[in-house]
């Protein structure tokens, strides 16, 4: 959110080129890659078939897997990282993030954020939030929403290998109704309205609009407000804010350009008219009912559902000064969630790992693991839903998701095993992005 200022872009390139100069400077000079880095283990997660296996190698060229072998010696000539009795994990995927806010890094007060924080912060900011995201083990993110396509200059920047994070598909400004989820303005006065670009579009002339201009502006995926949110000051937590014809006009348009449609929607009507509009996932799920189940599972659609964060606002949001109404909110919906991801898992839908962090700290993301598991789903169906299955939600299997010949040498490592104790996915000590070592606490480089 940005109050209108007349040097507002120039004020924005500045800080831009402030916050990449700045990580650059931060980051490792990059050293000379050999040819073959061979990664060792005494276990490992094929999160394809979804078993533990091991012992293993895993013999990288530049920034590929080239090879995944059984245990054995490392090849001549390889460097050599041993983890011991590790166990290796794909790097893990996070597909419902928001990199360029935190409740951590504002000033500690809601409105004090509202009227003095804006693009110029988010986007000063975003790179540390990257970083943490990267050190927590997730390699790749998908960003469903952001201020003043600050994501798309973050994705396009730790593309270039200028600052550290994770890969990056971003959805840019999200789209919604006037008066709705995505309007910044709602339940300010009419004194105050939020500069830069908007996401609210009413109609379907619009809407197709908005998204061509997504589009054109650098998104890899569309993100919509099919019903009302928490965090937001419309008064409903879940009714529908588009019509029918609005949502079928979105995805219609999206698919179009070749992106994928990611549909904020709580309430269970929307929810269904969402998946009938043909999304390729729904974020929230929070009062999907028997027929959304049918419906996502008749139709492929993945769920995402973000059940760590109720602990999270209940514990901390009145502290910052959130309107009661919000909190009020969030009681409506964080048991029920709970609830209907457990009937969601039972049900087998296809679901993806989905935080929503920003609205709690980022690098927290793995906090959720042991939420899910608590709800439901065995540790290695958590697992999957953060590798194997995000991967193939965002149409990257051919790239991530899991430890195999030709995809991202992108690996993670922690200590113990995770299908007894899925916490310790919260303390990840070894993070490898396309070959690169970003984080080896305890092991060598
Ligand atoms: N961004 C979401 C919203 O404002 C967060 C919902 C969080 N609550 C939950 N129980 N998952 O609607």
């Amino acid at each position: 959110m940005t109050v209108r200022l007349p040097s507002l872009r120039r004020a924005l390139c500045a800080a831009l080129s402030f916050a990449l100069a700045g990580a650059s400077l931060a980051q490792d000079a990059p050293a000379a890659a050999p040819a073959l880095t061979a990664v060792k283990a005494a276990h490992w997660i094929d999160a394809e078939s979804g078993r533990m296996r091991g012992p293993v190698v895993v013999i990288v060229r530049g920034e590929r897997i080239a090879e995944v072998r059984d245990g054995g010696a490392a090849p001549a000539g390889a460097r050599l990282i041993d983890l011991g009795d590790a166990t290796l994990l794909p790097g893990l995927i996070d597909v419902h993030v928001h990199l360029t806010s935190d409740p951590t890094t504002g000033t500690g007060n809601y409105y004090q954020d509202a009227l003095t924080l804006g693009v110029v912060d988010d986007a000063v900011i975003a790179p540390t939030l990257a970083k943490r995201t990267l050190d927590a083990g997730f390699t790749t993110v998908r960003n469903v929403g952001a201020p003043g396509y600050v994501d798309v200059a973050l994705r396009n920047a730790i593309d270039r290998g200028l600052i550290p994070g994770p890969r990056m598909l971003v959805a840019t400004v999200p789209i919604g109704s006037t008066g709705g989820h995505a309007d910044d303005d709602t339940g300010f006065s009419s004194d105050i309205s939020f500069a830069g670009p908007s996401g609210v579009a009413d109609g379907v002339d619009a809407v197709r609009a908005r998204v061509r201009e997504d589009v054109k502006r650098g998104a890899d995926v569309i993100k919509f407000m099919a019903s009302a949110g928490v965090l937001s000051n419309e008064t409903s937590v879940g009714a529908p804010q588009y019509s029918q014809a609005e949502m079928d006009a979105i995805v219609d348009e999206a698919h179009r350009w070749g992106k994928k449609v990611a549909a904020h929607a709580h309430g269970a009507e929307a929810i269904n008219m969402a998946i009938r509009a043909g999304v390729d996932s729904v974020e929230h799920c929070s009062f999907i009912d028997a027929e959304g189940l049918k419906l996502a599972k008749a139709r492929g659609t993945y769920l995402d559902f973000d059940v760590y964060n109720d602990d999270y606002i209940l514990a901390e949001y009145a502290k910052l000064g959130t309107p009661p109404a919000q909190i009020a909110k969030e009681k409506l919906v964080g048991r029920t969630q709970r609830e209907n991801f457990r009937k969601a898992v039972q049900a087998g839908e296809k679901m993806a790992f989905a935080t929503d962090a920003g609205v709690y700290p980022h690098g927290w993301n793995a906090r959720q693991f042991a939420k899910m598991v608590e709800w439901g789903m065995t540790p290695m169906q958590a697992i999957q839903s953060a590798t194997w299955n995000a991967a193939d939600l965002l149409g990257w299997r051919d790239r991530v998701g899991a430890i195999k010949p030709g995809l991202y040498a992108d690996l993670v490592a922690v200590k113990g095993d995770p299908l007894k104790d899925i916490r310790t996915l919260e303390h990840v000590d070894f993070v490898m992005k396309g070959g690169h070592v970003d984080k080896a606490d305890g092991v060598a480089r």
